[in-house]
């Protein structure tokens, strides 16, 4: 079987400027100790060289950001009008130090790495992300976590004059997501800042989005604003708007399928006209290092 996948994957199959360039940011990436290595996770970090990123043109003109209308490439073509610097995002709730803290103060505080992970949408298409940026842990962390917090929720700015999609409710604004404070606190967690080297394009969730690379693409909410640590399980958007079909965990599992699509194999974006569908794995590819999150729970009931 041919899958276009892994070590089936060359240079040939991205672009020769963004090849050429993942070559050498894997290589440098796992010589610097990315988390693959401080996971002590062989197997982990054996796939990651073999993850040949999508091109840079790919992952910044095929979007999901609906606040700016819910084609593919509406996002792209309208995302420009954001006014993404100056930022800051309130962090609050059950936390020491609540507060606004400055986009510019938060990037001073944080040392930005290289993750290149999976990126696994809902809609069954997926695509490979040089993500820039550092671990929520490490942000969570300025704000002083409480005791009593289990949760962390998450919302995305919500500008009406600059984000032509908000006209219209297909989903109840603005955009909110949540995570249990140990996915919130997994090292894997990532707050992006750029990509493949460069800041993170509007249409991708500037200037600071969450990456949950075991979950399904609409966890990694864009653009935020606010953080909440809270003692309850917060709203999310999808799940608001279709209980049935979008759960609060929301990982990525082949054998829980979506009530109107199976969610056994996925297109890889840039795969070409006649690339085979390949298989999804199990929690995205990293179920080595988040299975034991949810030990003894049913992941059927739970999705
Ligand atoms: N965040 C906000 N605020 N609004 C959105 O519509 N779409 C989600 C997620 N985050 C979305 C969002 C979905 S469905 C996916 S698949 C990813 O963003 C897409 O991220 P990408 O465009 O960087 O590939």
């Amino acid at each position: 079987m041919a899958y276009r996948w892994k070590n089936d994957l060359t240079h040939a199959d991205v672009t020769p400027r963004a090849a050429f360039l993942n070559r050498r940011q894997i290589i440098g990436g796992l010589g610097a100790g990315t988390i693959l290595g401080a996971l002590g996770s062989r197997a982990g970090a054996q796939e990651a060289a073999a993850l040949e990123p999508n091109s840079y043109e790919e992952i910044t003109s095929y979007n999901n950001y609906y606040e700016f209308g819910t084609g593919k490439d509406d996002p792209a073509r309208y995302a420009g009008a954001l006014t993404s610097s100056p930022w800051s995002v309130k962090i609050d709730g059950l936390v020491d130090n609540p507060g606004a803290f400055a986009m510019q103060d938060i990037l001073d505080r944080m040392t930005i790495e290289e993750r290149i992970y999976r990126f696994r949408c809902v809609e069954a298409w997926s695509m490979v992300v040089p993500w820039n940026g550092f671990e929520l842990a490490d942000l969570l962390n300025l704000a002083g976590v409480q005791s009593s917090a289990r949760y962390v929720a998450f919302e995305t700015a919500l500008r009406p004059t600059e984000m032509p999609g908000v006209a219209y409710r297909v989903l109840d604004w603005p955009y909110v997501e949540g995570l249990r404070l140990d996915e919130a606190l997994h090292p894997l967690t990532f707050m992006a800042t750029g990509i493949y080297g460069k800041p993170i394009p509007n249409q991708n969730g500037a200037p600071l989005r969450l990456v949950v690379p075991w979950k399904y693409g609409f966890k990694s909410i864009k653009s935020i604003v606010r953080i909440t640590l809270t003692d309850r399980e917060p709203p999310t958007s999808w799940n608001k708007a279709g209980p049935n079909e979008y759960g609060f965990y929301s990982n990525v599992n082949p054998e829980v399928d979506h009530p109107r699509w199976s969610q056994a194999t996925e297109r890889l974006v840039g795969g070409g006209l006649f690339a085979k569908r390949q298989p999804t794995l199990m929690f995205n590819g990293y179920e080595q290092e988040v299975a034991g999150l949810y030990a003894g729970m049913d992941l059927a009931r739970n999705f």
